[in-house]
C-alpha cells in the first residue's frame, strides 16, 4: 500500500468510527486511537522519513491536511456531545418547584420545662434569682449540712440512690435542698434564690411517683425575715399560678433543716375548694414543704444565726404541671411519646 492509500484508509475508518461515537467518553477513546501521540495518524507520519525526497513534501502536506480535517471534525463532534450531556443533566436533575414542601416537625418545650420557666418568671418578679446545682451530690450537702446527721433516722425518709459509699458518700440528690448550703457558702446575705432541677429516689412508681422528678427549692436569708414573709411569697405564688382568689394553708410538719416546719397547700382552683376529683375531695392541693431555716443550717455554712434568719421551701414541679395541664399520671411525662408531648 502506498503512503497515500494508507492515509486514505485511516481517514475513512476514522470518520466512520467518529460517527458511531455516542458520548464524551467514547470520543476520548477515538482521539487516542487516531490523533493521539500513539495514534494511527501519528504512526503514519513517522513513516514519512522512509519516503524518497521527491515523494516526501506532497505526502507530508496530504497527511497534515488529513490531520487538520480530522481535528476539526473531532472538535465539532465534541461540541455536539457536550451539549447533549448538559441537556441530559438538566433533565435528570430537574426539580419540581411546584411540589409542596415537607412539613418541618416543630418541637415545643417539655411541659415540666414550661412549668419551670413560668415559676422562674414569677419568682424573678419577687426578686429571686434562678440557680442550678449538681444532680450527683455528696452526703455532706445532701444530708449533713441540712442538719440530717449520718445516724439520724430522718435520713431514711429520703430513699437514696447511692453511687458510692466506700470512699466518700456520693448520692443522686434526693432533693434540691443541698443547693441551700452551696449557695450560702458562696454568698453573703441577703440571699434570694430558687433552684429548679431533678431529684432522684429509690421508689416504687405509680401514677404520682417517679424515681426521677423535679423540685423547685426556694431560699431567702436576711436580717429580718420572718414566717410572714414566707407566707406572703407562697401566697403570691399561688395567686400568680392559679388566680387571685386562691388561699394557702400551712400545717405543722417536720423537716430537719427548718424550724418550725410546715407543709403548704393551695385551695383547689378547679372546684374553688369545694372538693373534686383533682383535689381528691379535700378542697386542697398539696404543694410542698417549707419553714424557717434551722439555726444549725445557718451556722453550718458560717452564717451568724443570731443576726440572720431565713425561710426555705421546696415544691414538686410535676405535681404543678399535672394540675396546670390536667395530666392524670406522672409517668406519661417521661415516656417521651411525641403524641403526648406535641399537645403542649
Ligand atoms: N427537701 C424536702 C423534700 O424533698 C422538701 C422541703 C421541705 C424543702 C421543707 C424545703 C423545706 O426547703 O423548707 O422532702
Amino acid at each position: 500500500m502506498t503512503f497515500q492509500d494508507q492515509l486514505n484508509a485511516i481517514k475513512s475508518s476514522a470518520e466512520v468510527e467518529l460517527n458511531k461515537v455516542a458520548d464524551l467518553q467514547g470520543l476520548e477513546t477515538w482521539e487516542r486511537q487516531y490523533l493521539g501521540s500513539k495514534g494511527e495518524l501519528t504512526a503514519l507520519l513517522k513513516q514519512l522519513g522512509s519516503l524518497t525526497a521527491e515523494e516526501r513534501p506532497a505526502a507530508g502536506r496530504a497527511a497534515n491536511a488529513v490531520k487538520v480535517e480530522l481535528t476539526a471534525e473531532f472538535e465539532e463532534r465534541r461540541t455536539t456531545l457536550a451539549a447533549a450531556a448538559a441537556d441530559q443533566h438538566l433533565v435528570e436533575d430537574a426539580v419540581d418547584v411546584t411540589l409542596p414542601g415537607r412539613p418541618q416537625i416543630e418541637g415545643v418545650a417539655h411541659p415540666v420545662s414550661q412549668m419551670i420557666r413560668e415559676l422562674s418568671d414569677i419568682f424573678a418578679l419577687m426578686g429571686f434569682q434562678t440557680v442550678f446545682g449538681p444532680e450527683v451530690e455528696t452526703g455532706r450537702y445532701n444530708f449533713d449540712l441540712l442538719n440530717i446527721p449520718s445516724d439520724h433516722p430522718a435520713r431514711d425518709v429520703w430513699d437514696t440512690m447511692i453511687i458510692d459509699s466506700d470512699h466518700e458518700e456520693i448520692v443522686l440528690r434526693t432533693h434540691t435542698s443541698p443547693m441551700q448550703a452551696r449557695v450560702m457558702e458562696q454568698t453573703n446575705p441577703p440571699v434570694r434564690v430558687i433552684v429548679p432541677g431533678r431529684a432522684y429516689r429509690y421508689e416504687a412508681q405509680d401514677a404520682s411517683h417517679e424515681w426521677m422528678f423535679h423540685q423547685l427549692e426556694g431560699l431567702a436569708v436576711d436580717e429580718t425575715i420572718t414566717l410572714t414573709d414566707l407566707k406572703g411569697v407562697l401566697q403570691e405564688l399561688a395567686r400568680q399560678l392559679f388566680g387571685p382568689r386562691r388561699r394557702i394553708r400551712f400545717r405543722c410538719d417536720y423537716f430537719p433543716f427548718v424550724e418550725p416546719g410546715v407543709d403548704f397547700a393551695v385551695d383547689c382552683a378547679i372546684c374553688d375548694g369545694k372538693g373534686c376529683r383533682v383535689c381528691k375531695y379535700s378542697g386542697w392541693l398539696e404543694m410542698g414543704g417549707a419553714g424557717m431555716v434551722h439555726p444549725s443550717v445557718l451556722e453550718g455554712v458560717g452564717y451568724d444565726s443570731e443576726r440572720y434568719t431565713g425561710f426555705a421551701f421546696g415544691l414538686g414541679v410535676e405535681r404543678l404541671a399535672m394540675i396546670r395541664y390536667g395530666i392524670p399520671d406522672i409517668r406519661v411525662l417521661f415516656e417521651n411519646d411525641p403524641r403526648f408531648l406535641a399537645q403542649f
